[in-house]
């Protein structure tokens, strides 16, 4: 969850190396913003600035107290786990003897005994994180040898648990070393200078080439080379990539937050998870699928694993995939899918779904999947990450990074590809022919457009969101497609305007959540073509039901349903997307901007979210 940056450059000591962390930690805030600190090595030694709160904090406190010139720097900002967020919490951490420093991401599981030989030594923490602990022991390794590198080696075979580890040395200022195991860790390559990062958000403003790092490795980096070994200090090998993201993508661009950008770039995001997608001629090809088509013929089930967001677009994707290919598909939250021993066998395909790629939760799913001898499937938004390497292919979503903790284009992405892979199924398979998977493709791009009217407008949501602000209770149904939708319109209410919210589906009403409806409670009602004549007057009833106990209703209808007009307090159109199925790529639109305005107007941090990160790297 924390976000790590380092940096070691020329000879000559500069202020750059700090410039280069700070620069990095800033787009990396969104992995979590409980503190944040340095250390930069050089002539003066290995000095240490760190500061509880947002990254600010830590700048205010560097221009009172300037840290010295220096050639190497790391940094971190924090997602709090072991120990709360204070100053002294924070990292980095310094050893007993002062001469390293380590930032750390992930869990190290066996600090306890590892605490209990310092204590030992007489070597007692400061501070209440595993961390800490893992710095002394660093310390105690470097001192055998005077070898950083292969002082982490022996280290990180002792670690248990997830985590990337980043160290400095103050005998040796023009080194930094970082072990990586179940938690992520990518190097950028410059010219007489290289960069580390939890994900290239961290120095994608110094270069675009980069290197993956696979499990267990570790890493050292200096002005001019790049050494990869494992953990028994073997020779390995990095993956070298292109960081195809641009710059641009990782600012606000004009908008207040990042959220709100980023709702903006869905028709984007589609249109870019589309290209290349397509022959010249209209019909399907995605290159990625590199599971052999044998496989895909003969599996009899899907399972997809997801957190949050990603689940929903799961569900929808379920509705989608089991119509065109009729073939089962199950949608399992990734933390309870290993727990419950689940039926996945050869014959299943698991399809992970992840805009970050390092959900720790679904990169355990997909592992015990691949265990059980199923082929995973991963739709991923962040290139090189861990669950695009562990499985077994790939189809990235080309939303651009997302930065804003709530996930809004790339949920949009995420629909979109998973259609893309039930089109190629239902192709393979013979459930569809080629003909009618162009048709549906060409519907797909239309999508960018559509979405585009949807925020045309946007000021009607706003101006609602605003008059809510005061609520303190919002329900959301819908039915078919437009259930999980609704649960992610609860969902982004809760995480970022903090309000109690529920997303049902809409005939589940009669079965319990009905007693919930009172005066003014505001009910928002995802209302299905009234081309889809039993399912559309269902969804009125319920509509109607919630009315008639006094509900404040607010439908997401499609553009000329007279009836949904006719029911509800307030209605936000839609255009009219043929299949049906099509209908979430729009109807989630209003209810992203409704919770960022919501949150907005109660003066909420919109982009960062109290207790969350955007990347989930724990179980
Ligand atoms: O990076 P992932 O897509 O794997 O993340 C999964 C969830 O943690 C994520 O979607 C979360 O629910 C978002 N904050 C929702 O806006």
């Amino acid at each position: 969850m924390c976000g790590i940056v380092g940096y070691v450059g020329p000879a000559q000591p500069s202020t750059r190396p700090l410039d280069v962390v700070l620069e990095g930690l800033a787009r990396l805030e969104y992995r979590g913003y409980d503190s944040a600190g340095v250390a930069v090595v050089g002539p003066a030694g290995l000095q240490i600035a760190k500061k509880a709160g947002r990254l600010e904090n830590l700048r205010s406190l560097l221009a009172e107290n300037p840290l010295p010139d220096a050639v190497s720097a790391i940094g971190h900002t924090r997602w709090a786990t072991h120990g709360g967020p204070t100053d002294i919490n924070a990292h980095p951490h310094r050893s007993f003897d002062g001469r390293v420093a380590v930032v750390h991401n992930g869990i190290i599981e066996n600090y306890p005994q590892l605490a209990a030989e310092l204590a030992e030594r007489g070597i007692a923490p400061v501070s209440q994180t595993d961390t800490e602990i893992a710095a002394h022991q660093l310390a105690l390794e470097v001192a055998k040898d005077n070898d950083l590198l292969a002082a982490m080696c022996r280290l990180a075979s002792r670690l248990e648990g997830s985590f990337t580890l980043v160290a400095v040395d103050r005998e040796s200022p023009f080194e930094i070393v970082a072990a990586r195991r179940n938690s992520p860790l990518v190097v950028g390559l410059g010219e007489g200078e290289n960069f580390l990062g939890s994900d290239v958000a961290a120095f994608v403003g110094q270069t675009r080439h980069a290197m993956e790092l696979g499990q267990d490795q570790v890493v050292r980096i200096t002005p001019e080379r790049v050494d990869v070994v494992n953990f028994a200090g073997e020779a390995a090998q990095g993956k070298p990539f292109e960081v195809d993201w641009d710059v641009n993508a990782a600012v606000k661009g004009g908008y207040d937050t990042f959220m709100d950008k980023e709702i903006h770039e869905a028709p984007h995001a589609v249109s870019e998870t589309l290209r290349g997608r397509t022959t010249p001629e209209g019909n399907l090809k995605l290159d990625e699928m590199r599971i052999d088509e044998a496989i895909l013929r003969s599996i009899d089930k899907i399972i997809v694993v997801a957190c949050g967001t990603a689940a929903y677009a799961g569900h929808v994707a379920k509705y989608a995939i089991e119509h065109w290919c009729r073939i089962p598909v199950e949608v399992e939250l990734a933390h309870e899918f290993r727990y419950r021993d689940p039926v996945v066998n050869e014959k299943t395909l698991v399809v992970a779904i992840s805009q970050s790629g390092e959900t720790m939760d679904t990169l355990m799913a997909i592992r015990h999947a691949r265990e059980q001898g199923s082929k995973v499937l991963a739709i991923v938004n962040t290139h090189g990450s861990t669950i695009a390497r562990e499985s077994d292919a790939v189809l990235y979503t080309h939303a651009g990074p997302e930065v804003a903790v709530a996930s809004t284009k790339a949920f949009i992405a995420q629909i979109t590809a998973t259609y893309l892979l039930g089109l190629y199924l239902a192709e393979l398979r013979g459930n569809k022919y080629v003909d009618e998977v162009a048709t549906y493709l060409e519907e797909l791009g239309k999508m960018p457009h559509r979405i585009e009217q949807v925020l045309d407008h946007e000021d009607e949501v706003r101006a609602l969101a605003r008059s809510m602000k005061d609520a303190t209770s919002v329900l959301f149904l819908g039915r078919h497609v437009g259930y999980p939708v609704a649960m992610e319109g609860a969902l982004k209410l809760k995480e970022l305007a903090y309000i109690h919210a529920e997303g049902f589906a809409a005939g589940e009403l009669k079965h319990g959540p009905i007693a919930l409806i009172e005066e003014n409670l505001p009910v928002f009602v995802i209302v299905p073509t009234p081309r889809r004549p039993l399912l559309h007057a269902k969804v009125i009833s319920n509509l109607q039901e919630v009315r008639a106990r006094g509900a404040r209703t607010i439908a997401i209808a499609e553009e000329g349903d007279t009836e949904a007009g006719g029911y509800a307090d307030t209605v936000f159109w839609v255009p009219r997307t043929t299949p049906t199925l099509m209908m979430p790529l729009v109807t989630v639109v209003p209810l992203q901007i409704f919770a960022s305005e919501l949150a907005k107007a109660k003066g909420y941090d919109v982009d960062k979210p109290r207790n969350l990160a955007k990347s989930v790297t724990v179980e």
